[in-house]
Formats: structure tokens, C-alpha cells, sequence
């Protein structure tokens, strides 16, 4: 082994001397959270009352007319995009999800109210079942209960088209299918497009794996799988197993080519190397989702005063946008706008 070199006092490079003041630090900052670059996920609920999600502090489940008000003060602190999620009691779920097509549920009318009253935002709509059906499953069932792939990925196809349609003509710009059918961004292109809309994009959730991170979400969507005995209460049958490290590629290049607009990665953390691949194999937006426990670990430990939530919220979601994210989906989006009002 060669010698080290000796030595020599005051040579060595002296890297912190851009660290020693705020506006140095601010001057080289490379990365940055611009507000366009968030989208904030809402539940937009069928109950009468405005329903705090308590996994998620600060999270709420909205009745229609509250939202657009609340959609309102989101948009004055400088929020841009919103994804949209709907929650409905039991009464309106059955097998096959069909109240999510309705012009009535709650995604739907929100988005006719938002376009009527003219809100500067972009709309995205989450295209998914498991919120409204009685299963909870993100399809339609398999006829055999016993069948390991338990949701019938063609049959859903039909019904995904049709959703997607219905949430065009409520009014979203952007139709977001988070249930990982294959095909899915293909199917919901030829029914826009047969439909007239050839203008509505897609953002696919090209990069979704099948996480334990999701547990919150499911409390604030409604949509805890049923327990069953002849029935897997888990989504690994279509959602990615995260002990695959390339099979992104395939899930990616499927999505591009089935015409997605916007490509995303889900969970973001524990997922940043795959969003830099991501990042770096296309030249399309990449979207990350920074999910529900994502959120919620860092509020639990704050509130036992064991981290500073302001301060690992924002790490975070730095990280997300330096691993190569374009867009960020959080439900920190207002707080860090207000975070940075704050400074
Ligand atoms: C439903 C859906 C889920 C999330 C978004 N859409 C749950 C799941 O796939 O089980 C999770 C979002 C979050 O955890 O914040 N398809």
C-alpha cells in the first residue's frame, strides 16, 4: 500500500467555509421544494361531518361543500394540485365498485363543483376501487374465491375505462389508477380517448409496491380489506414485491408505452434508489408518493417529542427531490408552504 501523504496544516480542502452562514448555505442549495411541485392527497367523504383521520394528525376526511372551502384556503398558501380520494359508508359499496362512477359520489361531485366555480388547480383523480367496494379489494373478484389472484385484472379493465370517463366529464384534468392492473394506462387511454377525452392525461402509478406503509391511508379511505377466510386480506398478488430490484424497469416501460403522461414511484423513503433509476431511465415527470405511514411515524414521534416534525418532515421530503422526484404527492403540502411562510 502507497504511503500517505503527509500532512500538511492548512492544505487540506476546506469545504466547510460554504457552511458557515444561512445565505451561504441558501446560496448553494442546490435542491428545492418549489410549489408547483406538490400535490396534496384529500378524502372527500359521503358523511355529513368533517371526520379527523387519527392516524394522520391534521388529516381530515371532508364533506363535499367543505372541501371546496377548504380547497380554497389550500390554494391562497400557494397550493397548486390536489388528488383526490373518496370515502363512502358501507350502504353504497358492492362487488364491482360501480358508486365511484356515479356523477354522485363524492370524488365526482367535488370535481363539478371545483370546475363550476372556475378553482385554479389542477384536479387529479384517484381511478381505484377499493374504496367502494364491499370487499376492499382494488377490482373486481376472480370467480373462484379460491383463485391466488384473487382480483380479475381484465374484468377490471372494462370498469376502469368507464371510471375513467366519469371523472373526465366531473372534470379532472389527471386520472390517477393506484390499483396496479396491468394494462390499466392503456385501458383508461382508449376510453378517454373514444370518449372525446383525448386532452384528460394520465398519471400512472407505474412503481407501486405492496407496503406496509399504506396502513394509515386505509383508515382514512375506508377501504380495510375485509377479513375472509377464503379471500388473501393483502394486495401482493398485484401490488410489487419490494425484494425485486429490477422489475421496475418492466412496470415503468409497460406504463410508458401504454401512454402515461406522468410516471410515479410508491412508497417514496424506503424507495429513494428506485426513484433516481426511475429519475434516470426516462424523460418523462416522475411523481413520488410519500404515503400515509410515511406521515403518521413522523407525527407519532414528534408527539412523544422524540423528533422534530418540521425538521424530518422537511428532510424528507428534500430527499424525495434530490432521489430525483419532479412532483411530490404529501400531506405535508400545506405545512411546508406554511412552514416556509413561517421563515
Ligand atoms: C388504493 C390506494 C392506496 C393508497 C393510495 N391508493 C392503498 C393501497 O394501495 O393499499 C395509499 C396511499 C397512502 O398510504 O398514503 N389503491
Amino acid at each position: 500500500m502507497a504511503d500517505l501523504p503527509a500532512h500538511r496544516p492548512g492544505l487540506h480542502r476546506r469545504l466547510r467555509r460554504l457552511r458557515a452562514t444561512e445565505g451561504l448555505r441558501l446560496a448553494v442549495a442546490d435542491v428545492t421544494i418549489p410549489r408547483h411541485c406538490l400535490i396534496y392527497p384529500i378524502f372527500v367523504s359521503d358523511n355529513q361531518q368533517t371526520t379527523p383521520v387519527a392516524s394522520m394528525p391534521g388529516v381530515q376526511q371532508w364533506p363535499v361543500a367543505a372541501a371546496l372551502e377548504q380547497m380554497r384556503q389550500w390554494i391562497d398558501l400557494g397550493l397548486t394540485s390536489f388528488l383526490l380520494f373518496g370515502v363512502t359508508p358501507g350502504p353504497r359499496k358492492n362487488a364491482t365498485g360501480d358508486y365511484a362512477l356515479s356523477p354522485d359520489c363524492p370524488v365526482n361531485r367535488l370535481l363539478a363543483l371545483a370546475r363550476e366555480a372556475d378553482l385554479p388547480a389542477t384536479l387529479i383523480a384517484d381511478a381505484c376501487f377499493c374504496e367502494y367496494t364491499d370487499h376492499g379489494h382494488c377490482g373486481i373478484l376472480t370467480a373462484d374465491a379460491a383463485d391466488p389472484m384473487v382480483v380479475d385484472n381484465d374484468r377490471t379493465l372494462e370498469q376502469l375505462g368507464r371510471l375513467a370517463v366519469a371523472q373526465a366529464k366531473a372534470g379532472a384534468e389527471i386520472i390517477a389508477p393506484s390499483g396496479m392492473m396491468d394494462g390499466g394506462v392503456a385501458a383508461i387511454r382508449a376510453a378517454l380517448d373514444a370518449a372525446g377525452f383525448a386532452g384528460t392525461a394520465i398519471m400512472g402509478y407505474s412503481v407501486k409496491y405492496c407496503s406496509s406503509f399504506y396502513g394509515p391511508f386505509r383508515e382514512a379511505g375506508g377501504c380495510t380489506l375485509e377479513h375472509s377466510a377464503d379471500r388473501p386480506t393483502h394486495r401482493r398478488a398485484y401490488q410489487m414485491d419490494y425484494r425485486r430490484s429490477r422489475e421496475w424497469r418492466s412496470e415503468l416501460e409497460a406504463d410508458i408505452a401504454e401512454g402515461a403522461d406522468i410516471v410515479m414511484v410508491k412508497p417514496a423513503l424506503c424507495y429513494l434508489d428506485v426513484i433516481r433509476q426511475v429519475r434516470d431511465a426516462c424523460c418523462l415527470p416522475v411523481a413520488a408518493y410519500q404515503v400515509s405511514g410515511e406521515y403518521a411515524m413522523l407525527h407519532a414521534a414528534s408527539q412523544r417529542g422524540w423528533l422534530d416534525l418540521k425538521q424530518t418532515a422537511l428532510e424528507s421530503t428534500y430527499a424525495i427531490r434530490r432521489a430525483g422526484a419532479d412532483l411530490v404527492i404529501s400531506y405535508f403540502a400545506p405545512q411546508i408552504l406554511q412552514w416556509r411562510m413561517a421563515e
